[in-house]
């Protein structure tokens, strides 16, 4: 298999070749990114000195990369976007640039080249539910909240109208929070392990009470690969741990695993803020046999204890660029 992964010099990409790596030794991978904020080169380290995995330098939304990057695969796993909902309310040309025209030119090129495509997008583009509601099932109509879930929807909606005009293999993966290794600092996560290592306060967003579905990176990377193993074309598949967190309760354990005091801050809500995330996988479990293999508490742990030993890396990726965002997210609120 030879395979063209964009969009993995960030964090679920990066990961995905690690496994990759590891698990389809034999296959041999390209790599399109365009190094944004959230790229890193580094995250692909051992493995770009090996023979089987190249790094192509360059934007989805440009022909001639995407072009160049094509060539010669089998298969794409479309990951490269502008991934953080609060840069999306700050500003989202980057986002409609990046999701919408990046997405559509490989859908272009998949098509021209008559490859299958797997776009990797996420749950929020169904809204948000409320306490009692059943989690999304795939059937479930699309209504995206944010600048950043709009963008995800206008790609998949592409994705599926080349299944039904052109008769494209397209799949869709549409996946729940995703924790581990090497996940930039802006995100939950990552960002409260930084604050809470300092002594510094916890910025929740309005009461604190909205809930996410976490999965490890490893459980998403696996179905992934389920899905370009055994997945049918044309096929939207969800992708969920069934762990369901309040933002709380994350960040308490996250203080509880650090053993470390906890001070929250509530602080301005983000706008248009969805209350509440939960998807079903039962297609996936029941037509592809994927299952999460790993619980919250071993995955929250090992993940803390990954940040633990490569304060090196975080403090690498914190650039000028990332100070002034943080001062334009978080100044005001
Ligand atoms: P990330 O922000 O960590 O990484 C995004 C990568 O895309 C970076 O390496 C960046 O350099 C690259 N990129 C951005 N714009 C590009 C462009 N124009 N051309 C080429 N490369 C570009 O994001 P992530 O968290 O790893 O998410 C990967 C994918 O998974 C995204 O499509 C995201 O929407 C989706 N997803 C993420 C989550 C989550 O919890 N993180 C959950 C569900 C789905
Ligand atoms: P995030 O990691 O940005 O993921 P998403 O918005 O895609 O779910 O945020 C997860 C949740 O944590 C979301 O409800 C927003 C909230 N949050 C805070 O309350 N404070 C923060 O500083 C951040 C980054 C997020």
């Amino acid at each position: 298999m030879r395979l063209l992964v964009t969009g993995a010099a960030g964090f679920i990409g990066s990961n995905l070749i690690h496994l990759l790596r590891h698990e389809r030794s034999e296959w041999s991978i390209r790599v399109l990114d365009s190094l944004t904020y959230a790229g890193h080169a580094g995250n692909l380290e051992p493995h770009l000195g090996d023979q089987s995995v190249e790094l192509i330098v360059g934007d989805v939304a440009n022909t001639a990369d995407v072009n160049r990057a094509v060539e010669g695969v089998d298969a794409i796993l479309h990951l490269a976007a502008e991934s953080h909902v609060d840069r999306s309310i700050l500003g989202s040309a980057a986002f409609v640039q990046t999701n919408v025209v990046g997405t559509h030119r490989l859908l272009e090129a998949a098509r021209k080249s008559g490859l299958p495509m797997i776009i990797i997008s996420t749950d929020e583009v169904y809204g948000d539910l409320g306490p009692k509601d059943p989690a999304f099932t795939e059937q479930h109509p699309i209504k995206p909240s944010s600048p950043y879930s709009a963008s995800k929807a206008a790609a998949d909606h592409f994705g599926l109208s080349f299944v039904r005009t052109y008769d494209q293999d397209v799949r869709i993966t549409r996946c729940c929070n995703n924790y581990g290794p090497r996940q930039f600092p802006e995100k939950l996560i990552p960002f409260m392990i930084g604050q809470i290592l300092q002594g510094a306060p916890c910025p929740m967003y309005g009461d604190g009470q909205q809930v996410r579905d976490w999965i490890h990176v490893d459980d998403h990377n696996r179905a992934v690969l389920a899905v370009l193993e055994k997945g049918e074309a044309g096929e939207v598949y969800n992708i969920g741990a069934r762990e369901e967190l309040t933002n709380l309760q994350v960040v308490e354990q996250l203080g509880l695993a650090l053993e470390r005091t906890v001070e929250i801050e509530f602080v301005a809500d983000r706008p248009g803020h969805d209350r509440r995330y939960a998807v079903n996988p039962a297609k996936i479990e029941r037509d592809l046999h994927w299952q999460p293999t790993v619980d919250w508490k071993t995955g929250l742990s090992s993940t803390v204890q990954w940040y633990l030993d490569n304060s090196e890396w975080i403090e690498s990726i914190k650039s000028g660029a990332y100070k002034s965002y943080l001062k334009s997210n978080y100044g005001h609120r």
